[in-house]
């Protein structure tokens, strides 16, 4: 008797460790579905498409104080994380649109680092 319980116990654990672990590789599955096109450049589709969409209000000449330079990669780079909220919450840009693959490039190369590629 007290050997079957054992080997019940020791099963009830496999299964509940099999279960997460299961529940774990789902997860990654996910974050691959979710993952980012490291082929996202700053030189080829960050810079055009800023300069496309964001000009001229974030051209840094002054007229709009509150609006960051954009012209620049230090300035895109140090507002990334500022870039990927208002582009992800629709927010920006002010009276235009890009397209959700363009919002999606924006959260891909932040996400990647915000490097100057
Ligand atoms: C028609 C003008 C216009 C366009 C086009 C525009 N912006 Fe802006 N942006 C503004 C103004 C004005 C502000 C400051 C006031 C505000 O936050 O609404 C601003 C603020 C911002 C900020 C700072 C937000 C904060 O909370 O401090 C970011 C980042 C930004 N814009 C990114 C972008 C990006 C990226 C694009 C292009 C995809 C873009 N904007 C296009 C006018 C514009």
């Amino acid at each position: 008797m007290k050997d079957i319980s054992a080997y019940g116990i020791v099963l009830i654990l496999v299964i509940s460790f099999t279960a997460c672990e299961y529940n774990v590789e789902n997860e990654e599955v996910i974050m691959v579905d979710d993952s980012c096109d490291p082929a996202v450049l700053y030189s080829a589709t960050i810079a055009p498409l800023i300069a496309n969409n964001c000009m001229p209000c974030h051209n840094g000449d002054g007229s709009i104080p509150q609006a960051p330079n954009l012209t620049l990669y230090a300035t895109v780079q140090s507002n990334a994380e500022l870039i990927k909220e208002v582009t992800q919450s629709g927010r920006m840009p002010k009276d235009g649109t890009i397209t959700d693959a363009q919002i999606a490039a924006i959260k891909c190369w932040v996400d990647n680092g915000a490097l100057d590629n």
